[in-house]
């Protein structure tokens, strides 16, 4: 199931998956969307086995100019929404009573703080503490909770990225991006097929005795 704010691009990101892939609708910021999302899976597809939470959004000021606006919606959706659609999915897979998996997507920026980007950095240190304390919490029902903090992907997110640091920065459009992947020891941004792997190991059985962890997964960015 490929559940989504963007319904479109859900449905094109299940059919190029195909195997029976289906999209779904999902605000991750209202309980009853991720009440539906849940519902929906366990009676399509019988039970919800791996819940992947990846919707992030970014956004980035000087601390003299962030906004309560700005703050609130990250929040809503990178921690708030995180949080609930995990205790969503981790009731489903209790009262299902065969454990389960959860892999949450913390971010590079969530290891460090950066002079432009206090709220997304902090969202994304909530999502490894969380990660830590959903992990030790639920492994008692069989449920690993870990996280993945990828460094810079190339992808719109990143065309996104590229044109706020534009602006704050006096850059030409592209130039952080071209910097940015310049910068990582490996060369280059990674592609997100390079990120996938390491969620669907999370995810597989050789992965069974790893708990509360947060990975990266950043060409040699960050270590720890
Ligand atoms: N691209 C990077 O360089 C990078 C680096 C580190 C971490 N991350 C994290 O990885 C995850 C995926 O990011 P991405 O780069 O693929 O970005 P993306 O913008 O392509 O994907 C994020 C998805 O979240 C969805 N979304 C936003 N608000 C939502 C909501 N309220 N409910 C449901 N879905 C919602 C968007 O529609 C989008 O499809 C995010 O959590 C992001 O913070 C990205």
């Amino acid at each position: 199931m490929v559940a989504d704010l963007n319904e479109a691009g859900a449905e094109a990101a299940a059919s190029a998956i195909g195997h029976g892939a289906l999209a779904l609708p999902l605000d991750v910021t209202r309980q009853d969307s991720i009440d539906a999302m849940v519902a929906a899976v366990a009676a399509q597809c019988g039970r919800l086995d791996i819940l992947v939470n990846n919707a992030g959004i970014f956004d980035m000021a000087p601390i003299a100019e962030i906004t309560r606006e700005s703050y609130r919606r990250v929040y809503a959706v990178n921690v708030e929404g995180l949080l609930f659609t995990l205790q969503a999915g981790a009731r489903q897979m209790i009262a299902q009573g065969h454990g389960g998996r959860i892999i949450n997507f913390a971010s590079q920026a969530g290891r460090r703080g950066e002079a432009l980007v206090a709220v997304y950095c902090s969202s994304k240190a909530a999502v490894i503490s969380l990660t830590q304390s959903a992990g030790l919490d639920l492994i008692k029902h069989g449920i690993n909770v870990n996280a993945i903090a990828p460094g810079v992907v190339d992808n719109e997110h990143w065309d996104d990225v590229d044109a706020r640091f534009a602006r704050y920065e006096g850059l030409q459009p592209g130039e952080k991006k071209r910097a940015v992947g310049a910068a990582v020891p490996f060369g280059r941004m990674a592609r997100p097929d390079e990120i996938a792997g390491l969620a669907v190991f999370l995810a597989g059985p050789d992965a069974n005795y790893i708990v509360a962890q947060t990975y990266n997964i950043d060409g040699g960015n960050w270590m720890s």
